[in-house]
């Protein structure tokens, strides 16, 4: 019974961090809509961030939903969530680039084959759905990332400047989130990994992975070798 018990609170507390993350991404892309605007970025971005914002309320629900599935009362903690995005450069525009690169080009990238993997692993059925509907968005999400990077650019001068220094900001935070996961004690049993969650010390690898055959084809054109 207390095995039971400890299995269905990690459950649980996967599936509730899961909805508070999809919240708090479609919050941060909310506020990413409006730094486009006033920074005039091309409309077609604009219109495809507000859909991103949409899609990961969407995401949020259904996680929730899961959470509350299999057995979760808690509510999502709002005044103590990350909602907001952080200007961490005096210029606007070089602020953004940071949250385009780190959040759209590099999270939104890992996060195709990091679902992938999970939804390989799952079988319940009602989770299933959820990564096939996240599995569905992410990959425009990424795209996203590249085109606003592309068109930042071409059109802001002082991008070739700032993407140098921008990189390995956004690339060892990547790490940090990532790397050093300590592998769940005990193991995974097989109801958790039917209900979706994945052995965490992986995503280190697949992070990795993505960096070598993904970000480094995409940087090299932008005259960036991340090796
Ligand atoms: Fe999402
Ligand atoms: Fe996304």
């Amino acid at each position: 019974m207390t095995q039971r018990k400890k299995n269905m609170n990690r459950l649980q507390q996967f599936w509730f961090n899961q909805a508070v993350a999809e919240y708090t991404s479609s919050a941060r892309t909310v506020e990413l809509c409006h730094w486009m605007q006033q920074l005039s970025i091309s409309p077609d971005l604009i219109r495809d961030a507000i859909r991103i914002a949409d899609d990961e309320m969407v995401h949020a629900q259904i996680c929730f939903d899961v959470s509350q599935a299999v057995g979760c009362t808690k509510k999502l903690p709002i005044e103590s969530m990350r909602l907001h995005l952080e200007r961490e450069f005096e210029s606007h525009a070089k602020s953004l680039l940071l949250v385009i690169v780190q959040s759209y080009c590099f999270g939104e990238t890992v996060a195709v084959p990091l679902f992938s993997a999970m939804r390989k692993s799952a079988s319940e059925p009602a989770v299933i759905t959820v990564f096939d509907r996240i599995l569905e968005d992410e990959p425009r999400h990424a795209k996203f990332g590249w085109l606003t990077l592309a068109w930042c650019y071409e059109n802001l001068p002082q991008t070739k400047q700032w993407l140098p220094q921008i990189v390995p900001i956004a690339l060892s935070r990547m790490r940090v989130a990532y790397q050093n996961h300590p592998p769940f004690a005990p193991a995974l049993s097989e109801q958790e990994l039917a209900w979706g969650i994945f052995p965490r010390e992986l995503y280190g690898d697949i992070l990795e992975k993505t960096i070598q055959k993904t970000f480094n084809q995409r940087l090299v054109h932008y005259g960036i070798n991340l090796n």
